[in-house]
């Protein structure tokens, strides 16, 4: 598994991770907010769960991270004097006040340790506190990699992508249920949500999400070519089985 953080095209993001406005609405929908609490936004890319949480806490506060610089600035669109927006890699993450929620929305994938990551997640919240996360989960867009790895596997892009490892952790629910427990939650309840996902414009979709990785190796007068190939292996429609890890508990004490 490779480094999960790494530059985004981030007014690309913006645009075509449309699929993330819902994920991030069905996170808030399992989260009871009065409006007064801080809540972490573990990840907060572009800031479209970050924009909904600054909605849900109009005499709260927001802390968006996230280990992408071009990310935090483009966040700073969304956020309020009163909320804080830094660069950190999650696994190193230490705030100077434990907060009440953490959230996370299509992040956990990208990091490989769940160990440290939800370690450093329970620390960030006070006793009580609760974690109301999503992320991508075992099996997720499994016929799409396989399709996509076979064209890779091809001339010319094959020499280009030696010893390539997908930057993802598809994690399945029970695994995670007892690395929430290991480190330190109670009432942990995990589960796997099939999601199937249209995108409007699948070559931009494929640019700058999921085969952004793969890009970043190959060198820039085949990324045309291979997206191209890899749209027609697909074939019509270019419909993407997504599999999402629900995950929700409690900071134990
Ligand atoms: C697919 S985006 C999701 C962003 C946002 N939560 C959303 O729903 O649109 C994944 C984000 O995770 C961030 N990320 C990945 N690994 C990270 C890490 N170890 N620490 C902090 N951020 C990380 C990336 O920089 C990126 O902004």
């Amino acid at each position: 598994m490779g480094s999960a953080i790494r530059d985004w095209d981030v007014a690309s993001y913006q645009r075509i991770s449309v699929p993330h406005e819902e994920w991030a609405k069905s996170i808030l929908e399992r989260l009871p907010l009065n409006g007064d609490e801080t809540v972490l936004d573990a990840g907060c890319g572009t800031g479209r769960l970050t924009r909904m949480l600054v909605e849900s806490l109009p005499s709260g506060k927001v802390i968006a991270v996230d280990g992408s610089e071009a990310m935090v600035e483009k966040v700073a669109d969304v956020v309020r004097p009163v909320d804080e927006a830094f660069v950190c890699d999650l696994t190193a993450l230490e705030l100077s006040q434990p907060v009440d929620a953490v959230t996370s929305s299509a992040v956990f994938h990208w990091i490989a340790d769940h160990e440290l990551l939800f370690r450093r997640m329970r620390a960030c919240l006070k006793e009580g506190g609760r974690l109301a996360a999503q992320c991508g989960g075992a099996g997720n867009i499994d016929d799409f990699r396989s399709v996509s790895g076979e064209v890779a596997a091809r001339r010319p892009y094959a020499s280009h992508l030696v010893g390539f490892e997908e930057p993802w952790y598809y994690a399945g629910a029970e695994e995670t249920e007892a690395r929430l427990r290991e480190a330190g939650f109670g009432e942990v309840r995990c589960w796997l949500q099939p999601w199937e996902v249209v995108p409007p414009d699948p070559v931009e979709f494929m640019r700058t999400l999921i085969l952004a990785p793969h890009l970043d190796r190959l060198p820039a007068d085949l990324h045309d070519r291979f997206l191209d190939d890899v749209l027609e292996a697909v074939g019509d429609p270019f419909s993407l089985r997504y599999v999402r890890l629900n995950l929700e508990a409690v900071a134990a004490g």
